[in-house]
């Protein structure tokens, strides 16, 4: 912002007559302006570029470069600069025209000072509106920018567009996605760029309460309907208003939860606990879960009409492991974040340190590599950040199956097989399908096996 935006404004005047510049620059000086003046459209030209005005002030009638030329010039190099055009009764026409092409105002000579007072004030109110918007805009644009979760590979754009493309609607959204993968932070920016975004988020972990604490939480209660419940308690759906509701953790639901949130989905209103009368929910809801849902289904534990409801769009984050070439981005922006809050300058990444972050699996996904770095940055003095500051886990991928001493002394080839399936397992951030792959085995036969060694399936 230059200085004459929040001092007084500075006002270029240009005419061809020294009496007149003379006068006005006087009249302007006693009424707090910064008055410069040009004799001749030429002068005037080379003034506005050194000087860059706020309000530029012009006679029409010049012999070498007139008014007009300056508005024309003026507004190719400064659309924003607000242009008084002084005129006679004869060029009347051409400054009204003027106006129609974006002239802020015109003023008929001979005028009376507090005329010409009057309409200087009115346009340099109007320059700091304009300038004042631009900053609000430039403003939320950052805002905007800042607000794009990161990432640039393929398959997190995909997700991301999905995203994008859902914001304005009011569809259910489901996430699906490993542990740190993004969700809450997609859920966020959905509601950010949708027409709700005044309005509130809330979001409830559903795998954090018991049933009858959760059910109290999402649909409210009236006072005396259990034991504790001293008073009346608005539910979260009902809360939300207009705004974004995530229910997270989706899939730790109990099926009794289940029918009543099917309930909700499909009647939009809700009963509080112990209430007779139901009442509207106005929320956009999104559901996100870290399990596989369908699969939860074929195992009896997730209702399938719920998943249907749920699932109107479905956007599944991809792993991090999937797009090591967002690793490099996310670094930058969680070192600089760790620098701002320290008030340091960010730290680098070693070169090393990175081949080594982009091989690595990242089972823990955005969230492990957002805690390494933030832990490095503390650790670390110098403005690098070596390989050695990484969690060893990082520095030193596990190489081979982890099968335990005793295991290694006496194998069977089912112990074998076992302790393999796991470190795969474990390898792929428990994503089943992958390891299916990996092990070139049918997902049928994975949790076939899976059982079979009395393993999570
Ligand atoms: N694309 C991204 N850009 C910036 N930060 C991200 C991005 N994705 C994830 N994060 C950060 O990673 C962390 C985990 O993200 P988030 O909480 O959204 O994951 P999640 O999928 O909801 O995980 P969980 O299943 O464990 O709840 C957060 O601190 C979040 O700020
Ligand atoms: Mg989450």
């Amino acid at each position: 912002m230059t200085a004459s935006a929040i001092s007084a404004p500075t006002v270029l005047v240009i005419d061809d007559e020294m009496g007149i510049l003379d006068t006005i620059r006087i009249l302007l000086k006693s009424e707090g302006f910064i008055p410069y003046t040009a004799l001749g459209g030429k002068k005037g030209l080379e003034q506005i570029a050194a000087l860059k005005p706020d309000l530029i002030i012009t006679d029409v009638r010049m012999p070498d470069v007139t008014g007009l030329d300056i508005l024309a010039s003026v507004r190719a190099h400064d659309p924003e600069a607000v242009v008084i055009l002084m005129t006679a009764q004869a060029s009347l026409q051409s400054a009204i025209g003027a106006v129609n092409n974006g002239a802020f105002y015109y003023i008929q000579k001979p005028f009376k000072n507090e005329e010409l007072v009057t309409i200087v004030r009115r346009a340099a109110e109007h320059r700091s509106l304009r300038r004042e918007n631009r900053t609000l805009k430039a403003d939320l644009k950052r805002r905007e920018r800042s607000g794009r979760p990161i990432g640039a590979s393929k398959p997190w754009l995909d997700a991301l567009h999905v995203a994008e493309s859902v914001a304005g609607t009011d569809s259910t959204v489901l996430l699906q996605g490993e542990s740190g993968t993004g969700k809450e932070v997609v859920a966020r920016y959905i509601h950010d760029l949708s027409a709700r975004a005044t309005k509130p988020f809330l979001s409830i972990n559903c795998g954090a309460l018991p049933e009858s604490l959760l059910e109290s939480e999402l649909f409210g209660h009236v006072k005396g309907s259990f034991t504790g419940a001293s008073r009346d308690k608005e539910g979260l759906f009902f809360a939300a208003g207009e705004g974004t509701f995530l229910l997270d953790e989706i899939g730790e639901t109990t099926p009794a939860t289940q029918v009543k949130l099917l309930r909700v989905l499909q009647q939009r209103e809700v009963i509080p606990v112990g209430a007779t009368e139901a009442k509207p929910v106005t929320a956009r809801v999104i559901a996100a879960t870290n399990r596989d849902l369908e699969d939860e289904i074929k195992r009896g534990n997730f209702r399938s009409d719920l998943y249907y409801r749920l699932n109107v769009i479905s956007i599944v984050l991809p792993p991090l492991r999937t797009r090591p070439d967002d690793i490099s981005l996310l670094s930058d922006a969680f070192l600089k974040r760790a620098g701002e809050v320290r008030g340091e300058a960010p730290k680098v990444l070693a070169p090393d340190a990175l081949e080594a972050m982009q091989r690595y699996s990242w089972p823990g996904n955005v969230r492990e590599l957002e805690n390494a770095l933030e832990r490095a940055a503390i650790l670390v003095k110098g403005d690098t950040i070596p390989l050695s500051a990484l969690p060893e886990r990082v520095v030193e991928p596990k190489s081979e199956p982890l099968v335990s001493d005793a295991v290694q002394a006496n194998p069977t080839l089912d112990t074998i097989e076992r302790a393999y399936i796991l470190w795969v397992l474990e390898n792929e951030g428990g994503n089943k399908p992958r390891t299916a792959e990996v092990l070139g085995i049918d997902p049928s036969t994975l949790y076939r096996k899976l059982s079979r060694y009395g393993l999570p399936t």
